[in-house]
């Protein structure tokens, strides 16, 4: 019960990592409020983790709209009367040159990446001020520092996070809120199998020069980087400030050869 009573955001919580975390968080006794614009993937999850120790409820919210993040604070507020833990990981992906990557697809990845986890946190953090306690967790990537082909656009959001996080730490540290970010890999979820159907004529041949580019045999899964989120968010990584934690097979680590 590493979370016991905790009141946790996660936004994008129906699918991937976030509904990998929301379970797990679930386990160790948390008070859950997932977000996200899948009203039928929540449903599905929360139906699913009936039964666990912890609390968990679905609303359907757009990361992108501060309208609909004021009404989902409200409700939360209302519920718990506290925020303890932010985990900003809602996002999308662009795969394509620069060039040859639509303005509307710059500004739709920019908007739910970069200007989601402002909204989110600029609703939040007023709360955590006030409380003079809590815990933000924004997702980034390791692609915030390689380089990766065909991602120019998407890197752009994951680097905007990391240093994001960074000045948070600063501005907010004086009020006992600690600000990490997670830099995941390749991690399997609905986003990277989306993209491998998509992408490629064979999906597998994909997965296999995937695994050529980390250390680690396999592909990460939402679990290892669901466990990186309940170290981040509990009070065992007090000491934890304007980190970045890599889960990424190695990836960033060195060359396999
Ligand atoms: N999967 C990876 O390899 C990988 C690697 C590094 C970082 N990440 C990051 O991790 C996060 C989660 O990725 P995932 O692989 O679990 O993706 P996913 O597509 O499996 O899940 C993302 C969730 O976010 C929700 N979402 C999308 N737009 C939203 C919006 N406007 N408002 C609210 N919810 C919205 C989706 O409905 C979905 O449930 C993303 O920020 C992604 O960039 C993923």
């Amino acid at each position: 019960m590493r979370l016991k009573d905790k009141v946790c955001l996660i936004t994008g919580g129906a699918k991937g990592i976030g509904a990998a975390t929301a379970e797990l968080f679930c386990r160790e006794g948390a008070r859950v409020e997932i977000a996200d614009i899948d009203q039928a993937s929540s449903r599905e999850h929360v139906e699913r983790l009936k039964g666990e120790k912890g609390q968990i409820v679905a609303s359907e919210v757009d990361v992108t709209n501060a309208d609909s993040i004021a009404a989902w604070k409200k409700d939360v507020l209302a519920r718990h009367g506290r925020i303890d833990v932010l985990f900003n990981n809602a996002g999308i992906s662009a795969v394509g040159l620069l060039h040859e990557i639509d303005e509307a697809i710059w500004h739709k990845v920019m908007a739910v990446n970069v200007t989601g986890p402002y909204l989110v946190s600029k609703a939040v953090l007023p709360v955590m001020v006030e409380q003079k306690s809590g815990v933000i967790i924004n997702m980034s990537s390791c692609i915030a520092e390689i380089g990766l082909a065909q991602r120019a656009v998407y890197a752009a959001t994951k680097g905007a996070m990391l240093s994001m996080t960074k000045s948070m730490q600063v501005d907010y540290a004086p009020y006992n809120i600690r600000v990490n970010a997670l830099m995941p890999g390749t991690i399997y979820t609905p986003f990277v199998e989306d993209y491998l159907q998509n992408a490629y004529a064979d999906p597998q041949v994909a997965i296999e020069g995937l695994k050529k580019r980390q250390l680690g045999p396999e592909l990460g899964t939402p679990e290892d980087v669901a466990y990186a989120a309940l170290y981040l968010a509990s009070d065992e990584s007090r000491y934890v400030m304007g980190a970045e934690l890599k889960v990424d097979g190695g990836v960033t680590g060195g060359k396999p050869y």
